[in-house]
């Protein structure tokens, strides 16, 4: 059996869709419950779910052998794990944004809202800035509205948080999108099964960028 763990929402969906085309189906995952581990020994995959921001943790402790992660979980947690394919879904942005017409004059201390604490301070240490960290769990757009920031960094998908809040994207950090991980053990252990299914969801991404 290969361990899978998937993000729990609306990536995890499109993942699973992916792993189904890609010839791993377990049909019981479709139907509506409140399950959690679904699996199919015909193809050899227990799928589970859990919350996006802990699928490196059940990987990089080897309660998952594989998994499907965002860049910027990665980023910010340095989970030690192997990043085996972009799967070229969940794309977005990781940005710096602030009020419109926001200048950074350089002169005092920065004060940076954001859940990335260390993709942002990597950022602004990078650029030599000094920045001030005020890590929040969610709705960081809020921040600057209140004053209680100058800027943020958070995930920016499609605008429209940061467009309905009169903010704007001040620099991109870097570009994110989900990607395939493995337990170091487990891919040693179970290289054939794991590469195998590497191998079938990369045409799948060569596919599907082709249709683009
Ligand atoms: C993310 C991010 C932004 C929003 C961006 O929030 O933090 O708030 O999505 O998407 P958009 O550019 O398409 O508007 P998420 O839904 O993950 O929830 P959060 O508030 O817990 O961060």
């Amino acid at each position: 059996m290969i361990n899978v763990a998937l993000p729990k929402g609306r990536l995890g969906d499109k993942v699973y869709d992916m792993f189904e085309a890609a010839g791993y189906e377990c049909p019981s995952i479709r139907e509506t419950n409140r399950k959690l581990i679904f699996e199919n020994p015909d193809t050899g995959v227990r799928y589970f779910w859990v919350k996006p921001s802990d699928v490196s943790i059940y990987v990089e402790r080897g309660a998952a052998d594989i998994g499907v992660a965002g860049k910027d979980i990665l980023l910010e947690y340095k989970p030690d794990i192997y990043e085996l394919l972009d799967l070229q879904i969940g794309k977005c942005r990781m940005a710096v944004a602030a009020p419109k017409g926001f200048h950074d004059d350089g002169e005092r201390t920065l004060k940076v809202a954001t859940k990335f604490d260390n993709i942002a301070r990597s950022y602004y240490a990078g650029r030599g800035r000094d920045i001030d960290i005020i890590k929040l769990n969610g709705s960081i757009e809020i921040a600057p509205i209140l004053g209680l920031s100058d800027v943020i960094v958070d995930i920016v998908e499609t605008g429209t948080t940061l467009r309905e809040n009169d903010l704007e994207v001040v620099a991109t950090v870097v570009p994110i999108s989900a990607r395939l991980i493995a337990n170091k053990a487990a891919f040693k252990f179970k290289t054939g099964a794991i590469e195998e299914i590497v191998s079938k969801l990369k045409g799948l991404v060569e596919r599907n960028g082709q249709d683009l």
